[in-house]
């Protein structure tokens, strides 16, 4: 796993390196997921245990600039959404319109806020839980 890479992408969007350690201890617990556009890192995802008593939670997800609205969110979100058992939970910014949109879209429901995190930018939670019966295919 390249973890530099998915550093690289952080400070680019981010514009300084603030989650770096956020995104190096997730590394080490074996939560991060990395896309690629052919052989370039092109966005990554931080999927935490430690947040809601050992519930996945995407900490982080983040597109680099120039491959943004091209589906690499969507599909990280779908990829480590396939892999996992439970219920996946996710917050963000109340103004952050394109991750709000991308959650809607992927089926997310919002299950509330929590303002004081971010001056007059209130942090709104959703949560997707898997439907249905855990089926194994077989092609025959
Ligand atoms: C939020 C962010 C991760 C979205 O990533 P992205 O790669 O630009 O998003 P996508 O291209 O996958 O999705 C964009 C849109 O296409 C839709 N879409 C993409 N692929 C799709 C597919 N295969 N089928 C259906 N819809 C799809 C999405 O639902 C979304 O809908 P919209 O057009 O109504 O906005 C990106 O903007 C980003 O990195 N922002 C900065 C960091 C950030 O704020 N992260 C979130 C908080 S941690």
């Amino acid at each position: 796993m390249d973890i530099n890479a998915a550093l690289r992408i952080d400070m680019d969007v981010l514009e300084h390196a603030g989650r770096a350690d956020h995104i190096r201890s997730v590394a080490f617990r074996t939560g991060l997921y990395l896309a690629h556009k052919g052989k370039e890192p092109v966005g990554d995802c931080c999927v935490d245990f430690n947040y809601f008593l050992g519930q996945a939670f995407v900490s982080l997800l983040i597109v680099a600039q120039p491959f943004q609205k091209m589906g690499f969110g969507f599909a990280l979100l779908e990829h480590v959404e396939r892999l996992l058992d439970g219920d996946l939970w996710t917050s963000t910014n109340l103004t952050n319109g394109p991750m709000i949109s991308l959650l809607l879209g992927r089926g997310y429901r919002a299950c509330g806020q929590l303002d004081g995190l971010d001056d007059r930018d209130p942090e709104l939670f959703f949560k997707k839980s898997k439907r249905g019966a855990k089926v194994n295919f077989q092609q025959v």
